[in-house]
């Protein structure tokens, strides 16, 4: 009975560890891309899990689906509009990949706002000119695509405002990867 009993403990801590494990994000301070040196390059604010780390590097992995035309780009979700990394070396199983490297420290935050930070800036600098902001996670990614493009002739976006923007619009729609923290 006693054995049962440390057993039960044993398996509800194993659970709650797991379940607090915080998940990481890619963190890049200027620009949304990470070139790595054999030619990968990841993006900003992708989901990564730690493997394992040393005092000032981790190694990471990030998981998510391939397009199986093109396996050299990894994405967060089945619909392929939101890219985690480009490289050659993904390891691809079906319609799913992974992909793991070592990053240094600077390149790795837990905090999810930090990590989308320079997408969400672009979005409330360039979308809250005329109204104030749309709440984002009212809107699938797929929505948001029709929504951004009624919205070109009004801000006028750049090409990099269009990406960045796109990127945070899709990370925080209904059916993204992040949610706002209140
Ligand atoms: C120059 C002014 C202006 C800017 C800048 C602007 N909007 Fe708008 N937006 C409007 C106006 C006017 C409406 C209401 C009229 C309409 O729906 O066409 C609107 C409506 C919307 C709606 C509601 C549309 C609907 O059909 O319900 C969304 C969502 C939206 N904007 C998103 C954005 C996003 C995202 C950006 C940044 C890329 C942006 N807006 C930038 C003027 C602007």
């Amino acid at each position: 009975m006693e054995s049962m009993k440390s057993f039960i403990k044993f398996i509800t801590i194993s659970m709650f560890t797991v379940s607090l494990q915080a998940t990481s994000y890619v963190y890049v301070e200027e620009g949304i891309t990470l070139p790595l040196q054999n030619g990968s390059v990841l993006y900003s604010g992708s989901p990564v899990e730690v493997i394992s780390k040393t005092a000032d590097s981790k190694k990471v992995k990030l998981i998510g689906f391939v397009d199986i035309n093109n396996k050299t780009k990894l994405y967060a979700t089945q619909n392929l509009k939101l890219l985690l990394v480009e490289s050659k070396s993904l390891h691809v199983e079906g319609k799913k990949g992974s992909f793991e490297t070592e990053l240094s420290n600077d390149f790795i935050t837990e905090d999810s706002e930090e990590a989308w930070e320079i997408t969400a800036e672009r979005f409330y600098e360039k979308c809250t000119q005329c109204h104030a902001a749309k709440v984002v996670d009212e809107h699938t990614m797929l929505e948001w695509e029709g929504l951004y493009g009624s919205m070109n002739e009004f801000a006028k976006p750049t090409k990099e405002d269009t990406t960045y923007i796109l990127r945070f619009l899709r990370a925080y729609a209904k059916d993204g990867i992040v949610k706002e923290v209140e």
